[in-house]
């Protein structure tokens, strides 16, 4: 049997199918176009999985599982305009593909299903406690606890991304302000250089880029630019502490880290490790890994048929 994963992000949509030895043998993306219409991008998504199907039966898949950036609503299957997700506004998403297709469908959050992903496909569920964090455009999280993950009562459990670190702080998607994402994600990184450019006339490398992205910060950084290392630096220390906040709280064996910023490379990561494990209680450190995900661009495809298989059981 297959299971169909479906990973919509605020640049890709993609489309995976996995076998049962956990293999993906088909898989295909999309960019999501937000501009375009939320219809149009369903009509897209829809060619898409006829596309991952050619060469497949549907009888022979048992169910869809699809992962989405938050806030969702799980149990109706409906997103519900996240900030990362424009133009998505209350989209019954389960719905749909359930009546397109005749097959349950499980819809969660990303880092949710992606958590589930590494405790179900990387782990064989036998790390009973993990935590997932993905610092890419957004910041998100998932909790394994005890072997469940954990959904909270409205299913939304784990939206680390939206701890407040530095009250005051930068102004977040959500309306807040010091969110992690706002002062860490990859937007905040761009959005946090582009202010400290403007605030002071301090020389600096990306002086010359034309739309400072987080990733001409990591650049600069490593080309010793003094604006662009300490504000990295600040960053850094963001990530630790929402990282030693989140430890504190679940008490994992291993924190995975996916999404662009945290696979940047060990000159990014691991200063933000060193930081947070100088605040870690030394008993919860003891054992605790930090790892990025062995799965890659393709975790979030690994999670979202993690749920087939999760919510699924026969
Ligand atoms: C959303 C989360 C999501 C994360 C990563 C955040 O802005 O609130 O639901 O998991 O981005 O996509
Ligand atoms: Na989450
Ligand atoms: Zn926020």
């Amino acid at each position: 049997m297959y299971r169909m994963g479906i990973d919509i992000g605020g640049t890709n949509i993609r489309v995976g199918l996995f076998n049962d030895d956990g293999a993906l043998v088909e898989k295909e993306a999309i960019l999501t176009n937000a501009h375009e219409g939320v219809d149009a991008a369903i009509e897209r998504l829809k060619a898409l999985i006829v596309k991952v199907m050619e060469n497949h039966q549907w009888k022979q898949v048992k169910g869809i599982g699809v992962g989405s950036p938050g806030p969702l609503d799980p149990w109706k299957g409906e997103i519900q305009s996240p900030p990362n997700l424009p133009g998505w506004d209350c989209i019954p998403l389960r719905q749909l593909l359930q009546e397109e297709y005749q097959l349950p469908v499980f819809l969660h959050n990303d880092a949710n299903a992606a958590a589930l992903g590494e405790y179900i496909y990387t782990y064989n569920r036998e790390v009973k406690n993990l935590v997932y964090i993905t610092v890419s455009t957004g910041i998100g999280g998932g909790v394994i606890a005890d072997g469940r993950l954990m959904l909270g009562h409205t299913g939304s459990a784990a939206e680390i991304g939206h701890m407040i670190i530095r009250p005051n702080g930068v102004l977040c998607g959500c309306g807040n302000r010091g969110c992690l994402e706002a002062q860490a994600s990859g937007t905040g990184i761009a959005k946090r250089a582009k202010e400290l450019l403007a605030e002071s006339d301090q020389p600096s490398l990306l002086r010359e880029a034309e739309q400072v992205s987080s990733k001409d910060v990591l650049v600069a950084a490593q080309n010793g630019d003094a604006l662009a290392v300490e504000l990295l630096a600040d960053v850094q220390t963001d990530l630790a502490v929402g990282i030693a906040n989140i430890v504190h709280a679940y008490n994992p064996q291993k924190v995975i880290f996916g999404g662009g910023v945290m696979q940047a490379g060990d000159a990014f990561l691991k200063p933000v490790l060193e930081k947070a494990g100088k605040i870690i209680f030394p008993s919860m450190a003891e054992g605790l890994e930090f790892s990025v995900t062995r799965l890659g661009g393709d975790l979030g495809l690994y999670g979202a048929a993690a749920l087939v298989d999760y919510f699924q059981e026969t």
